[in-house]
């Protein structure tokens, strides 16, 4: 599905020397570097604050955790998404409120979120999925008539831009309250293993994430609140530094390679190509079609066959995983949803793909679905 190893061999020779620059330097945690990508990605991204941490998930959990979320406050959160999303509330003890997504963008839909608003409910938590943003201005206007916290899961979106109403544009994870992002290596900015980040423009709630980020700490060995250890990295830093300085290049590669796959498919009615809606740019994290009257599970037996990976994210919707059983949700009418999960295929989609692997991938993709 993606080809760093390709990619790595563009940037050997920075990179290298980067990851030498740590060990040279043997500050392996909390080095300069961490501080320095931090700033550039910041700055990149116009986000005031920005707070590295270990993982996509531990950016979530500081978030909800950063925003004081007490057990029994409800989140509303898509259902078709990963699981790290909804996994978190659960973690906090505090209840995830699963409602449907929209079914061209995939994302959660604003209808949906004002009908499960309650006196409990606290916080929104939007993902930006496949890497198109979700409706912010629609959110935003929900979370401000109701007083809620918005964390915007952007894993799988960074470098996307929010087109507002009045055409400016802001990147998506720095509209809401925090922006969460997971640095997992097949992701756009994709580190050489683990790592994340939240971003916030409030500077008192930013102290506060990197307090919870840290174990609490104000100062060393004073511990003001409950926290966690979650860090990124040295030299994960080092190498997303590297890397940054290449994301805008990237996210036109991943847009070329899906216009190619767009004109492959484009009279196929059996195929539905991903929809780009008007207020997002798409930084194609993910190509995701939705089969129509085709078996999903031969096409992708065929796919393999032909030494071609595929992948179906997401098999089983959140509210309908066993982790969830206690809060009795699997027979929620989620309709949008339940379809997505039987019909959607992701194809390969990275920065390497060039027109020969393009060309052969959807031709195969039609030559099944007899198109
Ligand atoms: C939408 C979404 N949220 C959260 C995460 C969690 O990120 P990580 O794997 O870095 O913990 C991911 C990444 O896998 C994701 O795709």
């Amino acid at each position: 599905m993606v080809d760093t190893q390709t990619q790595y061999q563009k940037i050997k020779n920075e990179v290298d020397l980067a990851i030498k620059d740590v060990i040279d330097s043997s500050a392996f945690i909390n080095g300069k570097i961490v501080q320095e990508f931090a700033l550039n990605l910041s700055r990149y991204l116009d986000a005031k604050y920005l707070i590295p941490c270990a993982n996509g998930t531990d950016a979530l959990q500081i978030a909800m955790m950063g925003l004081d979320l007490k057990p029994g406050d409800e989140v509303i959160t898509p259902s078709f998404t990963y699981i790290a999303t909804t996994e978190v509330i659960a973690l906090l003890k505090l209840i995830p409120v699963f409602v449907d997504v929209d079914p061209q963008t995939f994302c959660i839909d604003p209808l949906a979120i004002r009908k499960a608003v309650t006196a409990k409910t606290k916080a929104i938590v939007p993902v930006h999925l496949y890497g198109q943003s979700a409706p912010m201005e629609e959110i935003m206007d929900i979370a401000r008539e109701f007083s809620l916290y918005v964390i915007e899961d952007n894993a799988q979106a960074i470098g996307c831009d929010y087109i507002f109403s009045n055409r400016t544009k802001k990147k998506t994870g720095t509209i809401g309250t925090i922006g969460t992002t997971s640095f997992y290596p097949s992701k756009n900015l994709g580190a050489y293993g683990d790592g994340g980040a939240l971003y916030t423009n409030d500077g008192e709630l930013a102290v506060k994430l990197k307090m919870i980020a840290n174990h609490g700490q104000s100062k060393r060995y004073y511990h003001d609140m409950v926290g966690c250890n979650s860090r990124l990295d040295s030299i994960q830093a080092a190498i997303l530094n590297e890397k940054l300085k290449h994301l805008d290049k990237y996210i036109e590669a991943r847009q070329q390679a899906a216009a190619v796959y767009d004109k492959a498919f484009e009279t196929c009615t059996k195929i539905k190509t991903p929809f780009r809606a008007p207020y997002s740019s798409h930084v194609f994290h993910q190509y995701t079609l939705i089969l129509e009257d085709i078996n999903r599970d031969d096409l992708h037996k065929f796919l393999t066959e032909q030494k071609i990976p595929s992948m179906i994210y997401y098999p089983v919707a959140a509210h309908q995983q066993k982790m969830f059983s206690e809060f009795n949700v699997s027979a929620l009418d989620l309709p949008v949803t339940d379809r997505l999960i039987e019909r959607v295929i992701s194809l390969p989609m990275h920065t390497e793909l060039d027109a020969e692997q393009l060309n052969y991938i959807s031709s195969k993709v039609l030559e099944f679905v007899n198109c």
